[in-house]
């Protein structure tokens, strides 16, 4: 666990029903609005609500919505081009991950000082000069608190993370009504990669006091709501927790970070194009059974806080208890646990090894170190 520890998180946050409403407050003083989005939040309907809001508040704005999910840095760029054409002064992202990430990052890029290519090479360097708000639409990847954007990088077959402070955002919004009607398969890989971020960030090796507050919470919130929350589209209460569940993982990586499921899990994003939450779902169980030795106490303690009800057990009974919890979760909501589904070889396993081992960033904040060698028996029990 660190011994020194710090958390940066956006300055405003709204939650709750309705909290589109608090949309004109954040937009006073600003004369042109860019809202970042994608073709699929369009199709769902879920920019109305935003954009009826804007105008009734008499705020000129632009949209911005040639985005696939899971962008290139190149496709990335390219909206963050248009961006800069736009004459925009202000920032808003509606949508998952894809199309926050994007956001965040031309509010690093809106001076022609820096490209996302060299963001790639020194994140640190380029400032904000464009204020954020986030109105996330999935549960979710936390994107709306982290301070990071993950773009893939097709000449290195890997997904690949740029972490900045500055791009953490100035203002969310948590309004219920973005992910009440989130497609079952999107709300389960989405959920299961918010899992991921809540498991990792508690028993990684950053680790500490402010990040357990927040790992523990969301862990709480998305290990005893996910399933329904997934299942039955009346299950307003349960979607919400999970909303708030993946938000404070978010902040759990700003305060922490992931660990070998995501360092792992990049490549099959960057080469084989897999989603994010469903690679991570692949290796969840994989990578947790692997860290179990190392991580036992770190289980134990979150059985004790998290699982419901309880029974009694010893320390190893309990980690054991919260692995079995995570598995039947992945089982439940029918996310595939093997790469064959989506058609890689066998034979592709020592590129991915390669690839997963470049990702130091994250393995080393892995309890358990991982080698090579360890790499290649976990990919190979998903292949
Ligand atoms: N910045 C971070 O801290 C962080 C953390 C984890 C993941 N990520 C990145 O985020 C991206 C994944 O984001 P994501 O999982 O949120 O998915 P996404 O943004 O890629 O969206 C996936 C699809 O779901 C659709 N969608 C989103 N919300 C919807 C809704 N409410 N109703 C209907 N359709 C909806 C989108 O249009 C899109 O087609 C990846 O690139 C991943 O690497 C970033
Ligand atoms: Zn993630």
């Amino acid at each position: 666990m660190l011994t020194q520890y710090s958390l940066k998180m956006p300055k405003q946050v709204f939650g709750g029903e309705n909290s589109l409403d608090r949309l004109a407050e954040c937009l006073q003083g600003v004369k042109k609005a860019a809202v970042f989005t994608d073709a699929g939040i369009e199709g769902a309907g879920l920019l109305e609500p935003v954009l009826s809001r804007m105008k009734n508040a008499d705020i000129p704005y632009d949209i911005l919505k040639d985005l696939p999910p899971e962008p290139t840095y190149s496709q990335a760029q390219a909206l963050v081009d248009a961006f800069k054409s736009s004459g925009c002064d202000y920032i808003i992202a509606v949508g998952g991950g894809s199309v926050m990430d994007t956001a965040k990052l031309a509010s690093l890029c809106a001076t022609d000082e820096y490209g996302i290519r060299e963001l790639l090479d020194e994140p640190l360097k380029a400032r904000k000069t464009i204020k954020t708000l986030m109105i996330p639409t999935t549960a979710g990847t936390g994107a709306e608190a982290t301070p990071n954007a993950i773009v893939a990088v097709p000449e290195k077959e890997l997904k690949v993370g740029i972490v900045n402070p500055e791009m953490i955002a100035d203002t969310v919004i948590l309004d219920p009504e973005m992910i009440k009607k989130l497609p079952r398969k999107i709300a389960a890989s989405t959920g299961v990669d918010a899992l991921c971020h809540a498991i990792e960030c508690f028993t990684g090796n950053k680790a500490n006091p402010f990040s357990d507050i927040f790992a523990l919470e969301a862990l709480d919130l998305i290990l005893n709501n996910i399933e329904k929350a997934c299942d039955d589209p009346e299950a307003i209460q349960e979607k919400i927790n999970m909303q708030l569940g993946s938000f404070y993982a978010g902040i759990a990586i700003t305060a922490s970070g992931t660990t070998a499921v995501h360092a792992l899990s990049y490549p099959l994003g960057g080469k084989y194009h897999i989603a994010h939450g469903v690679s991570n779902a692949i290796l969840l169980m994989p990578v947790m059974r692997f860290n179990e030795s190392a991580c036992r106490e770190k289980f134990a303690a979150a059985y004790d806080r998290c699982i419901r009800p309880k029974k009694h057990l010893d320390t190893e009974g309990k980690s054991n208890a919260v692995l079995e919890k995570m598995d039947g979760i992945v089982k439940h909501l029918n996310i595939p646990t093997s790469l064959a589904e989506f058609g890689v070889p066998k034979e592709d396993l020592e590129g991915l090894v390669k690839a997963g081992m470049e990702v130091q960033r994250l393995l080393t904040n892995n309890m358990r170190e991982v080698t090579a060698e360890d790499a290649r028996k976990i990919y190979q029990e998903v292949l």
